[in-house]
C-alpha cells in the first residue's frame, strides 16, 4: 500500500493505472468505510483512498477541530482491506491559501448547486454541501485526470443527500466517473455507523438506534398505506421530541428526485437528523412501494 500526501506523488503513484476505484473520506475509518473498500475491491481496479477533513464543508460552529482524527488506525485497517495508493494531503495541498489561524480555505471558486442543497442537512448546515461538491470535484481531479479509462468512485448511502447530490453533479457537469452507492454499514442494534458515534456519552448511546427504529415504523406506516405523509414527519418528530431528541428534519421524500413525497411515488427514501446533545446522528432508509 502507497501512501502520499502531495497531488504530485498520486499523480505518479496512478501513472500506469487503467482502471481506479477511489473511495473518498474524512478519516476515523469504521467498518462502514471499509465495506467501500471492499466494494471497490470487488472491481478490479487499483483502489484508491482518500482521507481529508475537508474545512470547507464544515461551519463556523461546527466540530472542525474536535473531529477524530485517527491516522494510524486508519492506515492500519485498510493495508488489512488491501486498499492500493492512501492520499492523505494536507489542507494546502488541496487549498493553496489556506490560512491555519482562521481555518479559511479562500477557495473562491466553488460548485453552486441546486435547491436540494439548501434542504435537510444543508439546511442546518449553510455551505456544507456546495462544501463537500467542490472537495469531491477537487479529488476527482486529482485522482482520476490521469488517463486511467476506468473511473469508478464510491459513496454510502448512510449520506443519501450527499450521494445524491454527487450524482445529480456528476451527470451536470458530464464527468466521466461512475458513481457507485455502498450500503448503510450498522451496529448490531441498528446504529448507522458514524464517525460522530464516538462523542456519545453511554446513555445517548443506549438511546442513538431509536433514530432508525423511527424511521423503521415511519416506513412501516407508509407499507400499510398512509399518504398523509406531513403528518407522519410531525409525529415522529414528537415522538423523538418527547424522548429528548433535538431533531433537525424528518423527511418522506421520492427517492428518484428527492422531492417532497407524493403519493403516487413508489420509490420513496425516509430521511432523518436529530441530536443526542451536541452530537448530531443522520440515518435514512430507502423503500419500494408495490406498483
Ligand atoms: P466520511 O463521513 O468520512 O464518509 C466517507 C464515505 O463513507 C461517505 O461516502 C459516507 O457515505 C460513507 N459512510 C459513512 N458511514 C457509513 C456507513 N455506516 N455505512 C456505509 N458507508 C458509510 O462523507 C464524507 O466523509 C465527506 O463528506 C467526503 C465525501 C469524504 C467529502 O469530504
Amino acid at each position: 500500500m502507497q501512501i502520499v500526501n502531495t497531488a504530485q506523488a498520486l499523480s505518479q503513484a496512478l501513472e500506469n493505472q487503467s482502471a481506479i476505484a477511489f473511495v473518498p473520506t474524512m478519516g476515523n475509518l469504521h467498518a462502514g468505510h471499509i465495506q467501500l473498500v471492499e466494494l471497490a475491491k470487488s472491481k478490479n481496479a487499483c483502489v484508491v483512498v482518500s482521507i481529508f477533513v475537508n474545512p470547507l464543508q464544515f461551519g463556523q460552529n461546527e466540530d472542525l477541530s474536535q473531529y477524530p482524527r485517527t491516522l494510524d488506525d486508519d492506515l492500519e485497517k485498510l493495508r488489512a482491506a488491501g486498499a492500493d495508493v492512501v492520499f492523505t494531503p494536507s489542507e494546502q495541498e488541496i487549498y493553496p491559501d489556506f490560512d491555519v489561524e482562521t481555518n479559511a480555505t479562500h477557495q473562491n471558486i466553488t460548485i453552486n448547486l441546486p435547491k436540494l442543497a439548501n434542504e435537510l442537512c444543508g439546511e442546518v448546515r449553510p455551505g456544507h454541501f456546495s462544501g463537500v461538491a467542490t472537495v469531491v470535484l477537487k479529488l476527482f481531479n486529482l485522482v482520476f485526470f490521469n488517463g486511467a479509462k476506468t473511473k469508478i468512485a464510491i459513496f454510502g448511502k448512510k449520506d443519501f443527500q450527499q450521494l445524491f447530490i454527487i450524482q445529480d453533479m456528476v451527470k451536470a457537469l458530464n464527468l466521466p466517473i461512475e458513481i457507485i452507492a455502498g450500503d448503510t454499514k450498522r451496529e448490531s442494534d441498528g446504529l448507522a455507523m458514524s464517525s460522530r458515534n464516538g462523542y456519545l456519552t453511554p446513555a445517548q448511546r443506549l438511546e442513538a438506534p431509536r433514530l432508525y427504529r423511527a424511521l423503521g415504523l415511519l416506513v412501516d406506516a407508509i407499507k400499510q398505506g398512509r399518504t398523509d405523509f406531513s403528518v407522519l414527519e410531525t409525529q415522529t418528530t414528537q415522538f423523538l421530541t418527547q424522548l429528548g431528541w433535538i431533531v433537525d428534519y424528518i423527511s418522506i421524500r421520492s427517492a428518484a428526485s428527492m422531492q417532497p413525497a407524493a403519493s403516487s411515488d413508489r420509490k420513496l427514501v425516509v430521511l432523518g437528523a436529530a441530536r443526542q446533545g451536541n452530537t448530531r446522528l443522520i440515518d435514512n432508509i430507502e423503500f419500494t412501494l408495490p406498483a
